[in-house]
């Protein structure tokens, strides 16, 4: 007999620790991925301590490649069987493209695309007999283009786009399929990439709780899309009623303020 379990990666920090939190408290038993074990080790120590079950931590560069094959082994070990699919691990780069090492925008591209995708399709058998579903982290950069963060901002496009079309694909077998567009949220990616100060306006900030609370929901209850907040919300339907080219240029006056022309 296998237990269904919450895969979450990059749930080491900021809104993919928020999530596990939120799902635990939810009763949901977890698979915690990331890099630094000691983080994740205390993250599973700090929820097993309110008496829910002890989350597995399963610490691993997500860059290296053959994920599905070495979670799935790890899941069979414990006899666990992926109910939910929490795509949450990214990071992003502020700079020109021209400017930022070729090989680091690259290695993003693995990590918000290639490795997303591949742990979406790989455990689409498992959360359908589990009756789960897939939550994709992108953001409201997902949208438009965005010169200055061009690659991150595509990436962005990639898993909005992707995910609402397995949403389509896969509502008819039961599987909830829910894509998560934050705005700024204040954790370790401001530092990741490169980002003085604020990702953006106050208006538009929200905490990683009140990020992760609004995917939980929105995934449970078989949402396309979640945008966290109502200026968020505005944000990603602003760009449908601008021309492209203004909003690529608003774009890059907004960037260019942050590490000059
Ligand atoms: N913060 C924002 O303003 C914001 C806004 C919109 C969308 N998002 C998206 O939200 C998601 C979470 O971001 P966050 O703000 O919570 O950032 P964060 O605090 O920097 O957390 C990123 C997480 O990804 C993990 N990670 C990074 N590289 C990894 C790798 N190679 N293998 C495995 N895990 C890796 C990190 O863990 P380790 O370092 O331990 O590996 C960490 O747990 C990202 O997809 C991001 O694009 C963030």
């Amino acid at each position: 007999m296998t237990r269904p379990v919450t895969m979450i990666t990059g749930a080491s920090a900021g809104i993919g620790a928020e999530l596990a939190r939120v799902f635990a408290s939810h009763g949901h038993e977890l698979v915690l991925i990331a890099r630094r074990e000691h983080a994740l080790t205390a993250l599973a120590d700090e929820i097993a301590a309110t008496g829910k079950p002890r989350p597995l931590v399963l610490a691993m560069d997500l860059g290296a490649g053959g994920n599905a094959g070495r979670i799935g082994e790890e899941l069979a070990k414990h006899d666990l069987a992926v109910q939910f699919v929490v795509n949450n691990a990214g990071f992003g780069l502020l700079g020109r493209a021209d400017s930022l090492a070729r090989d680091e925008q690259l290695a993003m591209i693995d990590l918000n695309v290639r490795v997303l995708t591949e742990l979406s399709l790989a455990f689409i058998p498992s959360v359908t007999r589990e009756r789960g579903g897939i939550l994709n982290v992108a953001s409201v950069a997902g949208f438009l283009p965005g010169p200055g963060m061009a690659v991150y901002y595509a990436s962005k496009a990639f898993v909005v786009s992707f995910t609402e079309a397995l949403y389509q694909e896969l509502k008819s077998r039961g599987v909830r399929v829910t894509v998560l567009c934050p705005g700024p949220v204040p954790t370790e990616f401001q530092a990741r990439a490169g980002v003085p100060g604020q990702l953006g306006p106050s208006i538009l900030e929200r905490d990683a709780r009140f990020v992760a609370m609004a995917g939980y929901r929105g995934l449970m209850a078989g949402r396309r899309m979640v945008v966290p907040g109502w200026p968020n919300l505005l944000a990603t339907l602003l760009p449908r009623f601008l021309p492209r080219g203004w909003a690529v240029r608003i774009m890059d006056r907004v960037q260019a303020r942050r590490f000059g022309p």
